[in-house]
């Protein structure tokens, strides 16, 4: 029996969870397309555009929409983050499983983006913390930050909007996020292990105590 490889992890769903209906919507790094397939099943978004850097994946991406016979309903793109799209084409786009690094500068090179009529739905690989101060230095809210479990691995969803209100966030909330239910505490415990680590490696002893009095305050949340 052949496996069903559009199955969504967590992850993915919980994205699409954050995908708002009746929007054109946007997976930019879609690889195997599983999103857009899952977008397109579920019938709410009026066009899917479905993008990669690389045709590796977006062919792989043709091929599990073909068989999943929803290649009618996404439009696949090769290129670099959202230059594939036209300022303001799609107003829900999903950046998943690039690390927050590459997430934040394709999102900079896209200032369209800074548009409260925008969804962006961001699951960072890597460097939540970074993504969460990113977010709140250039005027955006985090309306749902949810971790979620995926193959034995923590990630957190972040649905993120423009207010314009730009912030310097607590440290301590870019590294525990806005987390509540069933997976804060044990995100919270994650964090706080990347944490102790990179505390490990600074040398500035006014930085390390700053570190290890957000390590302490963090700590008594457990
Ligand atoms: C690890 S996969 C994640 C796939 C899917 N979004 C997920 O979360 O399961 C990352 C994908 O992002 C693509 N990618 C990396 N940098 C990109 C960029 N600058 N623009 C578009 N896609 C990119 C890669 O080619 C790869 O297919």
């Amino acid at each position: 029996m052949e496996t069903d490889r559009t199955h969504l992890d967590p992850r993915l769903l919980t994205a699409a969870d954050c995908v708002r209906p009746g929007t054109v919507a946007a997976d930019i790094g879609c690889d195997h397309g599983k999103l857009a397939i899952h977008l397109a099943r579920r019938g709410l978004n009026p066009r899917i555009i479905a993008a990669d850097l690389r045709p590796e994946p977006l062919a792989r991406a043709a091929q599990n929409l073909k068989r999943a016979g929803c290649e009618d309903q996404v439009e696949l793109r090769l290129g670099n983050g959202l230059t594939v799209l036209a300022p303001g084409e799609a107003r829900d786009i999903v950046l998943a499983g690039m690390g927050a690094q590459t997430i934040l500068e394709l999102l900079e090179a896209a200032p369209w983006v800074k548009d409260p009529q925008v969804n962006l739905v961001l699951v960072p690989a890597t460097k939540h913390t970074l993504l969460r101060l990113w977010l709140a230095r250039q005027g955006f809210v985090l309306d749902r930050d949810i971790p979620v479990r995926a193959a034995g691995r923590l990630y957190a969803v972040m649905q993120a909007r423009y207010t314009g209100e730009v912030r310097e966030p607590d440290l301590a909330w870019c590294i525990a996020g806005q987390t509540s239910g069933p997976l804060a505490g044990e995100y919270l415990a994650g964090q706080l292990v990347k944490l102790r680590k990179y505390c490990r490696g600074v040398k500035d002893p006014a930085r390390l105590e700053q570190l290890e009095g957000l390590l302490a305050r963090l700590e008594e949340r457990l």
